[in-house]
């Protein structure tokens, strides 16, 4: 296991929980970014991410706060914040105070999960959080059996470990023992959102030509927290990864998939077998985890001549998400060890 040496504060979209772990009046606790936060939901269902401490005499609201209506109330002495993070009630004095605002996050709720944006400089969200739906046209929600879920908490990953994941053609016969290496057809890195797609079979032997395969995979990377995928010409399957950094060591690792409904085929034994399937592409990603969480992010890397082009693009793009714009500790000491050798 290794610190990653890449930064943990990075900018974008992070999935921080699912929408159904909140329910209408409930404060949930969480901790993200080394910070303590609270999410909650008012009656009327919407629903706030905020720090967790008080502005008044800095009291948890995760221990002990609780809705009242549209409003969070302290446990310590009754003051009430509202979803943009303003008083609006002193129980003991006639007016609010004003001035004092608890830090709130910009919040979308999308494919049954709770995003936040992160940005230690506090500038408004630059991009769209992907929606594994629409982004993809088509197919909607309906057309799916319900979302199934990995979850591991506290992990040494980073999540451009993940993302880099998408790139790295030469794993796919390896970790997930597919019988041949699949070929990237599209490497798009020029906006927030990048765009990956790939030709990829599960099916056959290692005798077949790439050429001749006729299913794959095409993936939008929206910032580093999440990427979505949708697959063709073989079991409709669309997956959302969402890598969430804790504090600057460790991630929050969620892992979604959504199997295709068979047309005309309501029955129990096709909805067994679409969970099973789902099943099976939670168990390959889950494979990927187990090298991702003992891996130490090498950097500059040892590339294969057909790995460069990716790896690359790849790790240019990701830099314009991280604080210093270098990509954290491992790029700095790359310069500063490229400087040393002039
Ligand atoms: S600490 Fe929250 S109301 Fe006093
Ligand atoms: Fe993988």
């Amino acid at each position: 296991m290794a610190k990653p040496p890449l930064s943990m504060v990075p900018t974008g979209w992070f999935q921080v929980a699912w929408s159904d772990e909140i329910g209408a009046g409930e404060v949930h606790r969480m901790t993200y970014f080394g910070r303590e936060m609270v999410a909650w939901r008012a009656r009327s269902g919407r629903l706030t991410v905020m720090d967790a401490y008080c502005e008044h005499l800095g009291a948890h609201l995760g221990h002990g706060g609780h809705v009242e209506g549209e409003v969070i109330q302290c446990p310590f002495h009754g003051w009430q914040w509202n979803h943009e993070g303003r008083n609006v009630c002193i129980p003991y004095q006639d007016r609010p105070n004003r001035g004092r605002r608890m830090t709130t996050y910009p919040v979308v709720e999308r494919n049954a999960s709770v995003y936040i944006w992160h940005d230690i400089e506090g500038r408004e969200p630059y991009f769209e959080v992907p929606d594994i739906f629409a982004d993809f046209g088509e197919r909607t929600a309906d057309d799916y059996y319900p979302q199934q879920r990995l979850y591991r908490t506290g992990l040494e990953i980073h999540p451009q470990y993940v993302l880099e994941n998408g790139v790295d053609f030469a794993h796919f016969k390896f970790v997930h023992k597919t019988p041949i290496v699949p070929e990237f057809t599209r490497h798009d890195f020029a906006e927030p959102w990048s765009y990956v797609d790939f030709t990829i079979t599960f099916e056959g032997d290692d005798g077949q030509r790439i050429e001749d395969v006729n299913s794959g995979v095409e993936a939008i990377n929206g910032g580093l927290g999440i990427a979505v995928t949708k697959s063709w010409g073989m079991v409709d399957n669309r997956t959302i990864s969402a890598v969430t950094p804790i504090d600057d060591r460790t991630s929050d690792v969620r892992f979604m998939v959504y199997i295709g409904r068979t047309p005309g085929r309501d029955d129990q034994r096709t909805a067994d077998r679409a969970r099973k399937f789902g099943d099976e592409v939670i168990r390959q990603f889950a494979q990927d985890i187990d090298i991702w969480r003992y891996q130490r992010y090498s950097d500059p890397p040892a590339l294969a001549t057909a790995e460069y082009e990716g790896f690359t693009a790849i790790r240019k793009w990701a830099v314009q998400f991280y604080p210093d714009g270098l990509g954290g500790s491992a790029a700095d000491l790359a310069k500063v060890r490229k400087v040393d050798t002039l």
